[in-house]
């Protein structure tokens, strides 16, 4: 049974106290809830961080958004499902690109447990020391960035990867990386609320080291949580060859994105 006001508040089709609720299926519950949950609160939670409000009601705010106590909290939710919350646009979109995953830091594994049921070919791996496997969806390999030495043949997904900006996970898997894909999830340079221009989810030497080697051909956005500003993007390899065109340089990267539906 739900433990708080909240959750009991919830309608009959969305519990999520157990993994096997939360797994709903293959069905993406964590969208339903997210859905739900916007309609429940109250409409200046996007000020949580506003100066002009005053303490009190930002404190208020920030307990609703982040507070562990609470079943149905942002902050706990994302816990227990995955930090940005799948969209069935972009489900869709990576299930029409039939390209097989690695999934580098997949955490609880929520997205790659939901992509494997609709049928790709996802491995995923983690260091392992924050989600025990009783909370894990799926299998999660346990190793780190090296490991992608192993995948070339495969796109590489990253979500979230660095809880902050002295991590060096997001940028030692580019390193290790020699396939020719990557999609990126979570805030990118300049979309973002937080005080670090490059957002929450990977670093500056990450996204400079992107923005050299790769493209980005693709970007949908997200379902995103107060005080989150959430993109799905698809890079591709550049051309390490620079050819000189009417006195430019260019590195020739293939834009198109086929896909089987008209997305
Ligand atoms: C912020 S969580 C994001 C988890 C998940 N991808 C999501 O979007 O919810 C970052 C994950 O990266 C993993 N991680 C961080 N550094 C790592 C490393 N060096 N090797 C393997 N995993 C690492 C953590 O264990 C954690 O599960």
């Amino acid at each position: 049974m739900p433990t708080s006001k909240m959750a009991a508040l919830a309608p009959s089709g969305l519990q999520w106290d157990t993994l096997e609720q939360r797994k709903h299926q293959g069905e993406n519950l964590y969208y339903q809830i997210y859905v739900w949950k916007l309609q429940q609160l109250p409409a200046d939670v996007h000020r949580f961080c506003d100066p002009e409000l005053p303490a009190p009601r930002r404190k208020e705010l920030l307990h609703m958004l982040r507070s562990l106590e609470e079943d149905s909290s942002c902050q706990r939710l994302q816990i227990l499902f995955s930090f940005s919350v799948p969209s069935p646009q972009v489900l869709e979109l990576l299930c029409s690109l039939r390209l097989p995953l690695v999934s580098a830091g997949a955490g609880t594994g929520y997205w790659e447990y939901l992509l494997q049921r609709l049928g790709l070919d996802v491995v995923s791996f983690d260091q392992n020391s924050i989600f025990p496997s009783e909370m894990r969806y799926t299998e999660v390999m346990t190793g780190g960035p090296e490991l992608l030495e192993h995948f070339p043949d495969r796109a590489l997904f990253l979500a979230w990867p660095d809880a902050d900006e002295s991590s060096r996970f997001s940028l030692d898997c580019l390193s290790y990386f020699r396939g020719q894909t990557l999609f990126h999830v979570g805030e990118l340079l300049g979309e973002t609320m937080s005080s670090n221009p490059w957002g929450q989810s990977t670093s500056r030497d990450f996204q400079l080291a992107l923005a050299e080697d790769f493209c980005c051909v693709k970007r949908l956005k997200l379902p995103s949580w107060p005080g989150q500003v959430d993109w799905f993007s698809m890079w591709r390899r550049k051309s390490s060859q620079l050819v000189l065109c009417d006195g430019a340089h260019f590195q020739y990267v293939e834009t198109q994105v086929e896909t089987n539906n008209q997305l």
